[in-house]
């Protein structure tokens, strides 16, 4: 049984105040929940989020990283130097990296080699286009995505991934795939792993939904069998609306 995730996603918002006001009420009104709550904040904010929460069961996470060790990349975060405060997941390949900061599948696949040879886990995103989908490539693209960064790892690195299915055009839109449509990629993305790993490496991988989970449709979605929980934007940054997610599990 896949143990679901709740993983919100604040991409470049809340500043330190912000995060610690977040923080103070969503302790205080965290549910009892079946699920793995997480937290993808800033890197300033990155430390002081992960001692606020030590002890709640809240994992504070890593929106990207850099794919050298060391070295002269002005304003870059290397993977030790997330896990020297703590951290011990990161997103990799969220479509706003792939759109606006040219992250490539070549770079990609970099980044997920460095974080799983620093002991990170890993939320990888995929996701097609409006302009994949009308063209009905959508399947061929997210199966390279996963081929050209994800399917040269060996059996065992895959205990460290977590995928997110995030189609671009459900993306802080407020339009979502139906669950329908979210479920039907969900298990073609299953699938195709395990064509290539076989059944029971892909039976234990997780899938997660992002793009525009609302309280109001979590629900629905997360009761698709093959979905295993939500990268949350938008409503994970107020209080109540993230709770609301997590008591949808
Ligand atoms: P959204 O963002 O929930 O605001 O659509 C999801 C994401 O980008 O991870």
């Amino acid at each position: 049984m896949r143990k679901k995730i709740i993983a919100a996603n604040w991409k470049m918002y809340k500043d330190l105040a912000e995060a610690n006001d977040f923080f103070t009420f969503f302790i205080d009104k965290l549910p009892k929940t079946k699920a793995e709550v997480k937290i993808g904040t800033s890197y300033t904010n990155l430390w002081h989020a992960f001692e606020t929460t030590r002890n709640y069961p809240i994992e504070i996470v890593a929106q990207n990283l850099h794919q050298e060790e060391k070295g002269a990349y002005t304003g870059e975060v290397s993977a030790s130097m997330l896990k020297s405060i703590g951290i011990e997941t990161v997103i990799i390949g969220h479509s706003e990296r792939r759109e606006y900061f040219g992250e490539s599948d070549h770079i990609l696949k970099q980044k997920v080699t460095t974080a799983l040879k620093n002991n990170l886990n890993i939320i990888f995103c995929i996701g097609e286009k409006l302009s994949d989908r009308k063209a009905n490539n959508h399947f061929d693209l997210v199966k390279s995505q996963l081929k050209n960064a994800l399917f040269d790892l060996n059996k065992k690195d895959w205990k460290h991934i977590v995928l997110a299915y995030e189609p671009v055009w459900a993306i802080g839109t407020g339009e979502t795939a139906s669950p329908e449509q979210a479920q039907e990629m969900h298990l073609f993305i299953r699938n195709t792993i395990a064509g290539k790993y076989g059944n029971e490496l892909a039976e234990n991988v997780r899938i997660l939904y992002g793009g525009s989970v609302k309280p109001d449709n979590a629900g629905t979605l997360f009761s698709q069998p093959d979905i295993d929980g939500g990268l949350v934007g938008g409503a994970s940054l107020e209080v109540d609306s993230f709770i609301e997610i997590i008591k949808a599990v």
